[in-house]
């Protein structure tokens, strides 16, 4: 067997088998195959997609691909939640303690934002002192203890994956079905959880545009999930708009605490408590879905979820002080409002998510290459979200940086991000479908 057959094979419609495949991934992983024709493949496979068998064999080929989590000793059903990327998610860092808080254990290892889009770790690390690199004793010892650990992914789980997505990324390979189901799947099912929930977002600021491919993508993820024996939902939710009104990492801390204190915009939190609900019910800790919602409101109301984030903080080495003190995140140096001119006057229509999420990564919050560092104050606040109406002289936004030529280019970018309409435009329903529970 040979790379050249394989990628002569793909382009001419074929199907891989097995044997092809783990040549392919081990290779790649292995260092043997070179990225030149690891790219040519991925093109083919972009352009000819992955059929139903192949996407199983390719996620169970990258989910071997590194060490297996086993989490079997620590007590209960344990529940991984995975988005597949949207700008202004935080909802982890609600959902997580919310879930948590009712009994249910949370073991997340969660990533860095690439691209446009934000990254758990990242917004984690906007807390300091607060360690996302956690040792497999302590990952254990501490969702034992408290009921949740949020950390980073480790380099020995799905290094397939890890190696392909980042290849991906830059060959503009990244939005093909076959490809998202085979690398978000890999990774869930090698993390040791029992029962996965997955976020699935859909419109502009997401990979899947179009409810049809988004729900095509959620049952195939869940389906996969199925076959591998660890019960699998799935949740479509729209991301024509940021999610809250937040975008950049502190930024993201701090709302997702005011609505661990009942203070949070109206669609996180109804996603946030949602999510949580079928964490619950996968959890075996509620009747039903609806069972399990209603306990993760009372989780939310009753401030039992904003007593598990700030223990999850202080256990994980940061400054508890932030729950209450929001000036400890420290502030960006730079800030400018976008105030709506004539013509952004009106009613939204749109937000624009992955220009926002442009922005954002523009002002700093985001990296351009994997090594770049980021800035924890920078982002965006919008003061309008869609179906909200903006008169002449409104503030819209305000946005934060560190440097002014960088608060310059995001200003530009994210004034672009609003349609704005002459009439009222309904508020989009958040959560647009629910798959497999
Ligand atoms: N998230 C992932 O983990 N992988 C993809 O391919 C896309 C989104």
């Amino acid at each position: 067997m040979n790379m050249n057959e394989l990628i002569i094979k793909k382009r001419d419609g074929g199907r891989l088998n097995e044997k092809e495949i783990r040549y392919f991934v081990e290779g790649y992983t292995g260092g043997v195959i070179p990225d030149y024709q690891a790219s040519a493949l991925l093109m083919a496979v972009y352009f000819n997609g992955l059929d139903h068998d192949e996407t199983v064999i390719m996620t169970k080929v990258m989910r071997d691909s590194g060490d297996v989590v086993n989490l079997s000793e620590i007590p209960g059903i344990k529940v991984d939640k995975h988005s597949t990327g949207g700008v202004g998610d935080k909802t982890t860092l609600i959902a997580g303690p919310l879930t948590a808080a009712c009994g249910v254990p949370v073991a997340k290892m969660s990533g860095r934002g690439l691209g446009f889009t934000g990254g758990t770790v990242d917004k984690l690390e906007s807390i300091r002192g607060f360690r996302t690199a956690v040792d497999e004793d302590d990952f254990h010892s501490q969702i034992k203890e408290i009921g949740i650990a949020v950390t980073g992914q480790t380099a020995h789980v799905a290094p397939a994956d890890k190696k392909i997505y980042a290849l991906r990324d830059v060959t503009g390979t990244v939005d093909c079905l076959g490809l998202i189901a085979s690398s978000v799947m890999s990774k869930k099912l090698a993390s040791g959880s029992d029962a996965i929930l997955l976020d699935v977002k859909c419109g502009d600021g997401a990979f899947m545009e179009d409810i049809e491919s988004a729900e095509e993508l959620a049952k195939l993820m869940c389906e996969i999930g199925n076959a591998d024996g660890k019960p699998t939902a799935a949740v479509i939710t729209d991301m024509n708009q940021p999610l809250g009104n937040a975008v950049g990492n502190s930024l993201e801390v701090i709302e997702a605490v005011e609505t661990l204190k009942g203070r949070g915009p109206e669609d996180i939190t109804e996603l946030s408590v949602f999510l949580a609900g079928c964490m619950i019910f996968l959890g075996g800790k509620a009747r039903s879905r609806e069972d399990g919602v209603r306990m993760a409101r009372e989780a939310l109301n009753s401030g039992r979820g904003l007593s598990k984030l700030e223990e999850m903080i202080g256990r994980q080495g940061g400054d508890t002080g932030v729950i209450s003190d929001y000036s400890l995140f420290g502030e960006a140096l730079c800030r400018a409002d976008l105030v709506a001119d004539a013509s952004l006057a009106g009613y939204i229509y749109q937000i624009k998510a992955r220009t926002i999420g442009i922005a954002s990564q523009q002002l700093g919050a985001g990296r351009t290459r994997k090594e770049d560092s980021v800035d924890m104050n920078a982002g965006i606040y919008l003061h309008k979200k869609v179906g909200d109406e903006v008169r002449e002289g409104d503030v819209i936004a305000t946005l934060y940086s560190d440097d002014e030529e960088k608060l310059k280019a995001g200003l530009e970018k994210a004034s672009s991000a609003f349609v704005i309409s002459t009439e009222p435009a309904a508020r989009p329903e958040v959560i647009k479908k629910v798959i497999g529970i």
